[in-house]
């Protein structure tokens, strides 16, 4: 009777390691299969956005009514600069990108020199060689209003060196020369804005506004 219930217990610890040794190879690719699940669900990542828009709201000098605003959009062959101007003198102004985005000095000489990332001299906007901020002139009609669109492949909106956001806006009161070093003898500096990413906010967009109250009473009346 001994020795029948030691084998008896023998082969029930053989079964048991055979259970074991089974488990064991399961398990294993129990955890592999848990593995590959968690590869699948990478962190979800949003691509980069890319910024292809920004603006600029213009402070007059003391004394000065002048109003502006410029956007950016940057798009195929570079950025479209966009400028309009309100109540100023008529004739041209001197129109530049400045290098630093510091508005705060009365006379705004603490947006320094014209943004000029190439170190080259100043001249127009039409010149092949020229500072990326060269604009040349708005020109300001009769009724104190005026714009300026051009295209530039010297700038971007994104960032990178060439990058218009954080930089000036200035408005001169005289005329750009396109060929003074080193801005043109432009005169005094009678408005300046800093240059922020996004869309101009619609407050700022008066004009449009206008237009499109009068295009509803055209509607109305028709
Ligand atoms: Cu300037
Ligand atoms: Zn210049």
């Amino acid at each position: 009777m001994k020795l029948h219930s030691r084998v008896l217990a023998s082969l029930a610890t053989t079964s048991l390691l055979a259970l074991v040794a089974c488990g064991g190879p399961a398990s294993e690719e129990a955890v592999v299969a848990t593995e590959e699940t968690a590869d699948a669900m990478e962190p979800y990542e949003p691509e980069a956005v890319v910024p292809t828009m920004a603006y600029a709201v213009l402070t007059p000098a003391e004394g000065m009514d002048v109003a502006a605003t410029v956007t950016f959009t940057e798009g195929e062959g570079g950025v479209t600069v966009h400028g309009e101007v309100s109540g100023a003198e008529p004739g041209h102004h001197g129109f530049h990108l400045h290098e630093v985005g510091d508005c705060s000095s009365a006379d705004f000489k603490s947006s320094g020199g014209h943004f000029n990332p190439a170190g080259v001299d100043h001249a127009g906007p039409e010149a092949a060689t020229r500072h990326a901020g060269d604009w040349g002139n708005l020109t300001v009609g009769e009724d104190g209003t005026g714009t300026l669109t051009l295209t530039t492949d010297l700038l971007t909106v994104g960032e990178g060196e060439h990058s218009v956001v954080g930089r000036a806006v200035v408005l001169h009161g005289g005329e750009d020369d396109l060929e003074s070093q080193p801005s043109g003898a432009a005169g005094p500096r009678i408005a300046c804005g800093v240059v922020a990413l996004g869309a101009l906010p619609a407050d700022d967009m008066g004009d449009m506004e206008e237009m499109a109250d009068e295009a509803a009473d055209s509607d109305a009346t028709e």
